[in-house]
């Protein structure tokens, strides 16, 4: 058992809080926003994520995870610290902030012990790690070990890629740092997952390529969508073909709305901020083309929303889920929340259907409408929107929408309702990337 420390408790902090306690950990978690901690003290999970309620509040009772606002003396005898705040986008330009990790490790060196590791988690442009460790040592006066472990955790399965991730990454200056991080994930190591040791600048380097690549696999598909709306062709046949091929692969090859969240957006863009930086910006020129096909995706949402309904004004729309993605509730640069926001902009009345993001959404965007109910949500829409794939709009039976929709037209955003059935219940299907003839 090690002591450590998990400073930021946003979606990354706390599962990996959680996920340290149950590796048999004693953590300290620290957070400074005071709605968070408290809700947190209470086993209160802030936000939605799959099993990580019951794991936060198992931990909490096995007395391995405690929390505090700040850093005190119990920080000086912790062994290995992490560090999991946010790298948002910066306001004025497409780089990644680093000031609340600058800021972390600022509020940390003061209480670190000469054998203490830190180490960041948060996804940071190549470089950062450097800065940080000479300002941290400036402060301590000796010679901080820090190293870079980027996370993958996907949100809506991030405990369990949080305790069986595909591989560990760790950059690191020192065999001291690379033995620490051994140590402290041992029990996964022991389950056979790679522990991968690299310089620190690769380390870092290995989150955004990863995210670039999988951002560039779905614009892919999105750019063949494009080719196919106006080619007669079908996208998803062709996903499914070419995805045989085992060197390209089927997964993250679902024509759709694109990617959104908290992520993917701001990391590729952040890379190419990165990249122009350091005198190489043509190297990643094309994530900026990544960028643009996975916005015209959203762009040609509203488009068919208006070609269907003409003026939008008294039209009502219902967008079937607003979270970027399935089993989540997080609404960072989610396509569905963005087409929402145009549409009501445009005139039309939004009301927006979604299992867990509802509470959210209130605070984000209370110019929408909301409604709890699936079927009251689809009553008298001139039109429906599958934004998000939760598996309730999958099964969900569309005789029984059909009744009660005011137009049967649904806009498959994210290509996963079975066309066949919703035509039959009288529905004209249109798609993303397809050519269906209906009726
Ligand atoms: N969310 C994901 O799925 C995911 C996956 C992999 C990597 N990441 C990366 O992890 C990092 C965190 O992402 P997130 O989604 O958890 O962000 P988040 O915004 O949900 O959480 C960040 C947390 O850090 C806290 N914080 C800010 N300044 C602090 C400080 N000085 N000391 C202590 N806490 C502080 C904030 O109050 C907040 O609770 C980002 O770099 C992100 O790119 C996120």
């Amino acid at each position: 058992m090690m002591k450590v420390s998990v400073i930021g408790l946003g979606y990354l902090g706390v599962t990996h809080a959680v996920a340290m306690a149950k590796l048999g950990h004693q953590v300290l978690g620290i957070e400074p926003d005071a709605t968070r901690l408290e809700a947190l003290e209470q086993g209160i999970l802030p936000f939605h994520e799959p099993d990580l309620g019951e794991g936060l509040k198992e931990v909490i009772a096995s007395g391995l995870l405690t929390f505090s606002a700040n850093h005190s003396k119990e920080s000086c005898a912790i062994e290995l610290h992490f560090i999991c705040v946010g790298t948002p986008q910066l306001a004025v330009s497409q780089a990644a902030d680093t000031s609340y990790v600058e800021a972390a490790a600022k509020e940390l060196a003061p209480w670190l012990s000469e054998t203490a590791v830190v180490a960041g988690k948060s996804t940071v442009p190549v470089g950062t790690a450097q800065k940080l460790k000479d300002s941290m040592s400036a402060v301590s006066g000796f010679e901080v070990h820090l190293v870079w472990n980027p996370e993958f955790l996907r949100e809506g399965t991030a405990l369990e890629d949080s305790l069986k991730p595909d591989r560990i990454v760790i950059g690191s200056w020192s065999q001291h740092g690379f033995d620490v991080m051994r140590k402290v994930y041992r029990p996964i190591i022991e389950i056979g997952t790679p522990f991968l040791e690299m310089d620190v600048p690769t380390a870092e380097l290995v989150k955004v390529a990863a995210n670039s690549f999988l951002a560039t696999k779905i614009s892919f598909i999105n750019a063949m969508a494009e080719v196919a709306e106006v080619s007669g062709a079908d996208a998803v046949a062709l996903a499914k073909a070419i995805g045989y091929d085992e060197r390209i692969g089927n997964q993250f090859l679902r024509t759709g709305m694109g990617f959104g969240g908290g992520c993917l957006p701001k990391d590729i863009r952040g890379f190419v901020a990165r990249a122009q930086e350091l005198g190489v910006g043509s190297a990643v020129d094309f994530l900026k083309n990544v960028d643009s096909i996975n916005i015209r995706r959203r762009d040609k949402v509203v488009e068919l929303a208006l070609s269907e309904l003409g003026e939008l004004g008294n039209k009502n729309i219902t967008m079937l889920g607003v979270s970027f993605k399935p089993d989540s509730d997080d609404l960072r640069d989610s396509p569905a929340l963005e087409i929402a926001q145009r549409l009501q902009a445009l005139g039309a009345k939004v009301t927006v259907h979604d299992p867990v993001s509802l509470e959210a959404l209130v605070t984000r965007s209370p110019e929408l409408g909301q409604e709890q109910d699936l079927l009251e949500a689809c009553a008298n829409a001139d039109l429906l929107i599958l934004g998000t794939e939760w598996k309730e709009y999958k099964d969900v039976d569309p005789q029984k929408i059909a009744e009660l929709v005011a137009t049967k037209t649904v806009i498959d955003g994210r290509n996963v309702l079975n066309v066949a059935k919703w035509q039959s219940a009288g529905f004209k299907v249109i798609a993303l990337g397809r050519n269906i003839h209906n009726g």
